[in-house]
């Protein structure tokens, strides 16, 4: 994990920022996951609940286009978390670093802190990688931005959960 502040976030803020206006993705892990059935259902409520939150309609593409830059500045937060995995390693590993990444948000919320996992900030690795000098035994799969969570509608959104019998197959 690296931690960024300062003026290397701001230098971070400007160079996604404009990688992101240009289209210029270059990702060290794929999109290659199918979203179908209940997973695509759930994966659009979650998008729509974020856009009624902000009055954006779907169809307004400039709106929505400038709510997804908002990644790229980390929504304000003032230190962003990068998670990397050594080039290598497989799926198993890929779990272990997630399971990581839920005890890094638990710690933080256990010490008062909000924290937003950003796939987006692993879709310009080119940009990321040399400043932290990742070099080629390391590759980015994500990053966190967290502060002290602030009141704004966005933070009020609270995703439907799924009941656990609909998660967990019982074998009694
Ligand atoms: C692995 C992972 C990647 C995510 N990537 C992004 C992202 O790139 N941008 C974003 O705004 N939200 C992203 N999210 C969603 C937010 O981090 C957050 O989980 C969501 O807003 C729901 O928050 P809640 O789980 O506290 O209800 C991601 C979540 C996870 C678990």
């Amino acid at each position: 994990m690296h931690l960024v502040t300062g003026d290397t976030l701001e230098q971070f803020c400007a160079e996604l920022q404009a990688k992101f206006a240009a289209g210029e993705v270059a990702l060290d892990f794929p999109y290659d996951g199918q979203y179908e059935g209940v997973c695509k259902e759930r994966q659009f409520a979650s998008a729509s609940a974020l856009r009624d939150a902000r009055g954006i309609a779907r169809e307004q593409k400039a709106e929505r286009s400038a709510w997804l830059m908002r990644d790229f500045s980390f929504f304000d937060a003032p230190a962003v978390a990068f998670f990397t995995l050594p080039t290598g390693f497989g799926l198993r590993e890929d779990c272990d670093l997630g399971m990581f990444a839920q005890t890094v948000i638990l710690g933080l919320t256990a010490h008062g802190l909000g924290s937003c996992p950003q796939t987006a900030l692993a879709s310009f690795a080119n940009v990321i990688r040399p400043t932290l000098n990742l070099g080629d035994h390391k590759q980015l799969m994500f990053g966190m931005s967290f502060c002290y969570p602030c009141e704004t509608v966005v933070n009020e959104v609270r995703t439907e959960h799924t009941a656990s019998a609909d998660v967990v197959t019982f074998h009694i």
